[in-house]
């Protein structure tokens, strides 16, 4: 059973400044539900209860928006805004969050291992709020989709999309035998290759599901691309010591790391989700 999901929220956000100067780029909302809880919802939606947070200076709004907030909850009572807060509220009562910080900004793998703590020696995934995932109307969401690829295979997974050749240097890039039905079992993965380095156009986006063994793993990694302790090279050693499966997720995803992907987002949500609405 995989009950833990880890999201890592310590990065600063300079493409959004200056809204990002004094609020995390993980509070920005999408129309009127901040980035990370749409995080949160989808980790819930997969049966994962356990939620960590590893944050950074300057992070303190995350850890506020999943707790109570006695003064306004009194002060709405009765007004029948107390709707709005439902769906957070619901989130706060049933499911544990925990929190640690990652003191030095020495990338994504550093972030995950300072997660450890948290996580413990089980299985958990991994949410990059950046990344936002909306399911097909009726299906279930990419993370749900992850658990039960993770219940067939019990090794680290990843969520992979197919992306322009010109945009492959923003991400991991896989290299896979093709399983079928979206599977591939990855033989190679770069972080932000060169188009001419890269071994396919399929992008890791931020959906991961991570064996434990994955924190001795970083342990071992050097800094990679960007002088970071990149994720991907601890994951290459997983996919070649053992196993490593890549999926093509069903589903919609947001770039809301960049401004065209958040205002897209922000349009899409508006349309199919708030005005009908559904939430
Ligand atoms: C991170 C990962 C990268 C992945 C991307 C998905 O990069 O390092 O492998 O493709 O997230 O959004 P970042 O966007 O933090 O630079």
């Amino acid at each position: 059973m995989i009950n833990k999901c880890l999201f890592p929220v310590a990065g600063y956000g300079t493409r959004f400044l200056p809204a990002t100067k004094s609020m995390p780029k993980e509070m920005l909302p999408i129309v009127n539900k901040p980035l990370v809880q749409y995080g949160v919802e989808e980790a819930v939606e997969a049966g994962l209860t356990d939620i960590g947070f590893v944050t950074g200076r300057g992070k303190r709004p995350i850890v506020d928006h999943f707790d109570i907030n006695y003064e306004l909850e009194k002060e709405i009572e009765g007004s029948g805004k107390e709707a709005l807060l439902r769906n957070v509220s619901n989130l706060i009562e049933n499911n544990n969050f925990s929190f640690t910080r990652q003191v030095h900004m020495k990338g994504l793998g550093h972030a995950i291992h300072c997660g450890q703590n948290l996580m413990g020696d089980n299985p958990f995934a991994v949410v990059l709020a950046d990344d936002l995932c909306i399911a097909d109307e009726g299906d279930i969401g990419v993370l749900a989709q992850m658990v039960k690829i993770f219940d067939q295979f019990r090794c680290s997974i990843v969520a992979i999309q197919e992306v322009p050749d010109e945009d492959v240097h923003k991400y991991g890039i896989i290299a896979g035998d093709d399983l079928g039905n979206g599977l591939f079992r990855v033989h190679d993965m770069v972080e932000k290759p060169s188009q001419d380095n890269a071994p396919s156009n399929l992008a890791i986006i931020g959906r991961y599901i991570l064996s434990p063994d994955i924190f001795a793993k970083i342990g071992h990694t050097s800094a990679g691309v960007n002088g970071e302790i990149q994720i991907t090279d601890a994951l290459l050693k997983q996919a070649k010591e053992g196993c490593v499966i890549a999926y093509k997720f069903r589903g919609k995803r947001f770039d809301c790391g960049s401004i065209d992907g958040f205002v897209e987002a922000t349009n899409y949500v508006y349309e199919n989700i708030y005005k009908k609405g559904k939430e």
